[in-house]
């Protein structure tokens, strides 16, 4: 496995988990045994990353744009969602998770939600990692309806337009209190965004590989990881003014 550098971990990594359907699909399987499949990797990740020590793991679960899928995948995703749930929630704990959700809930059936609701408070007072899941996620749903809080704050005197700034916009989006993502994986081979975190993702570095997602191991994670730990963010400086920062803070 390669080695990593316990310092220069991401302290937010996101994942868009793909290639469940294609995985099931050249093994002559169901669809639905793909993301079953997949939640396995998804157990796999969360406890790895929080061993690690990564501080935040947001998980595109399920996309706004995912309700157009068959009503029967739709329905079989819900319910596999709540059992990962309700399952998993002993490990959270053991692993001292914290779990987080973003997306538009209201879309989502009552009994997931009230899983989650169930689950979110179990998990409220844990200290380690936060777990986010994006379901019913879109990135343009997202930063419109934060427009349209920000807009009814401003109509109610809470905020003066004066006062909008990239930070108290950040403040209005689900993901208020988060950092933004260093580290975005997209599985299946895929190279588009297909609408996650549009505005969080603005400086993230991007990691595409062409395994499914229910093939990701461990290995396929440190990989990832390791590649992550090779790269220089400049944030539009220049690579000289990022070596003497370093030097410096090394002093
Ligand atoms: C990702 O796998 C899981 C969800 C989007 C819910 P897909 O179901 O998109 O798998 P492919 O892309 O069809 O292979
Ligand atoms: C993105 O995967 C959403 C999730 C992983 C939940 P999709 O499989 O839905 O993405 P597109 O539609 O192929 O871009
Ligand atoms: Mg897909």
């Amino acid at each position: 496995m390669e080695p990593l550098d316990q310092g220069k971990l991401p302290t937010h990594l996101a994942i868009i988990m793909d290639g469940n359907g294609r995985w099931a699909q050249q093994r002559m399987l169901k669809r639905i045994v793909g993301h079953q499949r997949g939640a396995e990797t998804v157990k796999m990740v969360v406890e790895q990353s929080s061993q690690l020590g990564i501080k935040y793991l947001t998980l595109f679960a399920f996309s706004s744009e995912n309700w157009s899928r068959p009503a029967i995948e739709v329905r079989a995703l819900m319910t596999l969602l709540k059992k990962y749930i309700r399952h998993e929630t002993a490990r959270m704990m053991r692993n001292n998770i914290r779990y987080n959700v973003i997306g538009n809930r209201s879309e989502l059936p009552d009994d997931v939600n009230q899983t989650l609701d169930e689950a979110i408070q179990e998990t409220a007072a844990n200290t380690g990692m936060v777990l986010t899941l994006a379901l019913s996620y879109g990135g343009r749903q997202e930063i419109s309806m934060a427009a349209a809080r920000l807009a009814r704050d401003i109509t109610a005197g809470v905020l003066k337009h004066e006062d909008v700034t990239v930070d108290t916009f950040s403040g209005y989006l689900d993901t208020g209190g988060l950092p933004d993502p260093d580290f975005l994986i997209r599985t299946s081979g895929e190279m588009r965004i297909s609408n996650f975190l549009l505005w969080q993702l603005a400086y993230t570095e991007l990691y595409f590989t062409d395994i499914n997602w229910p093939d990701f191991t461990i290995n396929e994670l440190h990989k990832a990881l390791a590649d992550f730990q090779s790269r220089e963010r400049r944030f539009g400086k220049t690579s000289d003014q990022i070596i003497s920062t370093k030097a410096y803070a090394s002093r």
